[in-house]
Order: structure tokens, then sequence, then C-alpha cells
């Protein structure tokens, strides 16, 4: 039997690794989920449903990790906290793998061989694991539901007899899954939707979706995606254009949703303090990259600030205020993640450290990290 472990995660974050379809899924597959109780009840996950889906719900989180092979989390865990999992055992999770190399290293030497799920390769086979699209897809639907919610007018146009109501404007800055699906959101609230990237893939797919793609399609640009589909890190003169055509766009739009990320790097700013103030008063702004530096010069991490008369949204987590389905979606991407390890026949782990997908996520393994990430 391959004994899984979950455990609740801390104050700050909602969502949870299991979910009744994946202990479903695992029991079938000789596996033991054994789960803290009361782990699930913010995303609406009772101990009542995981223990009808076949999970043991365990009083503490040392009686969910004594003897695991594996530890599924959202979060990086604490060292402490898992301190009664075996030695070698595994442990699936966000292991926030940019920031704060020391604590990382300290989890590595706790003994545990990790896999950071962000570190997912985008290769089709991997799709059903990848975390990074599943929360960013929900993530950027729900920094329009907020930015929408914030904004003292309607988003659709609306013909009434006592006069019309124009539809609101909305910019879209970053057109990958979070920026793509925050589109698709807007334009079905009925926002008159614009949007830029850096890549050129992401015209078509903008166009797809009925919005108007803006951008400074010059020799840059057209070389910009790197082969894992990434941007690159634009030079100071594309950035110049760039915050040029921006800087014009963005003073008539009444709603401006940010999402641009460059892995392993500050993101881009791409909203000056000028930009925020040439917009109109009411107008609001989502720093969805807020967590990596921010994409606007004015949001702070976790805040909601007034800037003259703009509201910009720093909030961290959006996926996190769709708990339910965001815990669904990423325990559906461990339990995926799993497969490729889990040997029925023997009933335990059969781990392929040659498969490209295991060598991709692994960060830590006999007390060190291991991830070529880590070597610079
Ligand atoms: P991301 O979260 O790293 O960045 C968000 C967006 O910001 C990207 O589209 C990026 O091009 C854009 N950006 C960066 N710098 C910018 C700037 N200065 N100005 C404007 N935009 C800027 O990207 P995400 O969402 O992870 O997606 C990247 C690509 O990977 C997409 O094409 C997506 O479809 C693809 N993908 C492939 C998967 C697979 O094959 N398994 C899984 C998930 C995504």
């Amino acid at each position: 039997m391959i004994k899984i472990a979950v455990l609740a995660e801390g104050a700050d974050e909602p969502r949870v690794a299991a979910s009744p379809e994946t202990v479903k899924k695992f029991a079938g597959k000789a596996c033991e989920v054994r789960i803290e109780s009361g782990a699930g009840n913010r995303s609406n996950f009772t101990d009542g449903a995981l223990t009808e889906a076949g999970a043991k719900i365990v009083a503490s989180a040392e009686d969910a990790l004594k003897d695991a092979d594996i530890l599924l989390a959202v979060r990086r865990p604490d060292p402490e906290r898992i301190s009664s999992l075996p030695k070698g055992a595994l442990v699936a999770a966000m292991f926030e793998p940019y920031d704060d190399r020391d604590g990382l290293i300290g989890l590595a030497e706790s003994g545990i061989t990790g896999f950071s799920m962000e570190f997912m390769p985008r290769i089709t086979r991997a799709q059903s694991m990848d975390v990074l699209s599943s929360q960013s897809n929900l993530a950027g639907y729900k920094a329009v539901i907020d930015a929408a919610a914030q904004f003292g007018r309607a988003m659709p146009m609306m013909m009434t007899a006592a006069g019309t109501v124009p539809p609101a404007k909305a910019f879209i800055m970053g057109a990958g899954v979070a920026g793509l699906q925050a589109i698709a959101t807007a334009r079905r609230l009925g926002a008159v939707v614009t949007a830029t990237d850096v890549r050129p893939a992401a015209k078509e797919q903008v166009e797809s979706l009925g919005a108007k793609f803006i951008a400074v399609e010059d020799e840059e640009f057209r070389q910009a995606e790197t082969a894992a589909g990434y941007a690159k890190e634009m030079s100071d003169e594309y950035k110049k254009k760039q915050a040029e055509l921006v800087a014009k766009h963005i003073a008539a739009q009444n709603m401006v949703v940010t999402t641009a990320l460059i892995p392993g790097r500050p993101a881009p700013e791409l909203i000056s303090k000028e930009m925020v103030e040439a917009m109109a008063e009411g107008s609001v702004i989502v720093d969805m990259a807020v967590e990596r530096g921010g994409n606007c010069a004015v949001s702070k991490p976790g805040e909601v600030v007034e800037f003259s008369g703009v509201t910009v949204m720093g909030r961290l987590n959006l996926a996190g205020g769709i708990p339910a389905n965001a815990s669904a979606l990423y325990a559906k991407n461990l339990y995926n993640f799993l497969e490729l390890m889990i040997d029925t026949e023997s009933e335990s782990l059969k781990v392929d450290w040659e498969d490209e997908i295991i060598q991709g996520t692994l960060v830590a393994r006999d007390g060190k990290l291991v991830h070529p990430f880590f070597e610079n």
C-alpha cells in the first residue's frame, strides 16, 4: 500500500492538495490517502466528503506523515511541521523555487525528495500536470471579476429608456494563460477588450477571443518566444517603444489587468506612475504580477491602493480566491503527476529518474538542491 499524506495548509492558503475526486482515484490505485482533519474545509471538501471518497481523516500532521511515502502540498512545507515524514519520502508541492533560497536549502537538508510543480516542463504529455496553467487560468478569471466588482460602472453596453450605458474598455497586458482567461471573462461580461504581449503567438490567440491585439511588432517581437513557450526579457529599446504605445492606449481604458511575467526574473514594469495619472477617475488596475515585483509602479503586494483616483489592486493568490475550483484542479494535476510513479503491481512508488518530467521537476534529493536552476 502506498501511503499519501495531505496536511492543512497555513492560514493564508485556502487551497488543499487533495479532493474527493483524487482521493477516490488514488484509492483505486493501491494508495491510502491520510488527510489532516479540516484540511479541505476552506475548499468545501469536508472531512465527511473526503472520508466517503476513501480518505482516512487523521487528527494531526504527525498522524498523516508517519510512514508516509509521499506528501502532497500546495505551498512549500515548513521543515519543522513535516519533521515526522520519513527521510527520503517524496514531496510534491509548489516550492516557490524563485524565492527564499536559504529556506529551500533548509528544506532539502531535512532529507526530502522534492518535486517543484512550477518547473513542470511545457510538453504535451505534461499538460494535465501543469499547475501554473490550471491556477493561472482561474486567477485570470478572478482578476476580472474582482475588477468588475470594484468598478463603479457597468461592464456591458446597456440601452435603456433613460439613456445608454457605454461598455467598459478593458486592456489585458500579457496574453499567456491568465491573460487569455482574463480576455475571455471580460468579453463575456460585455467589455470592449484589447490586449498586448511580446510573443507573436499570442496575437492570433487574442484575436480568436474577439479582442484587438496591440503591440510593437518589430523584429525583436518576432524573436521573443523561447523554446519553452515563455517570454524573453526585452531590450531597453523595445521597452521604450512599448511604453510609448501603452501610454497612449491606456489613457482611454477603464480597466487594466496585467499578467506579464518572465520566469525566474522580476516582472517587467509596464505601467508607470504617469500612466496611472493619465487614466480617468474610477478606473481599475489589477496587477497580477505583484508577487514578482509587479507590472505597475504603484501596486502593493496584498493591498488595494488608490492612486490619482484609480484603484490599483495587488491581491495575492487570486486562484486561492476560488478555492473549491483551484483545489480541485490542483489536486488533479498532482494525481496525474503521481500516476507516473505508482506501480500498482508492487503497490509501491517507482520513480523513473530519467523521465523528462521527473528530471524537470526534481529540486531536492539526498539533502541537496539538485535542479539546474539552482546552479547559478
Ligand atoms: P507567463 O505567466 O510566464 O507570462 C504571462 C504572459 O506575459 C506571457 O504571455 C508573456 O509572453 C507575457 N509577457 C512577458 N513580458 C511581457 C511584456 N514586456 N509585455 C507584455 N507581455 C509580456 O506565461 P504563461 O501564462 O505561463 O504562458 C506562456 C506560454 O506557455 C503560453 O503560450 C501558453 O499557452 C504556453 N503553455 C504551454 C503549456 C504546455 O504545453 N504544457 C502549458 C501552459 C502554457
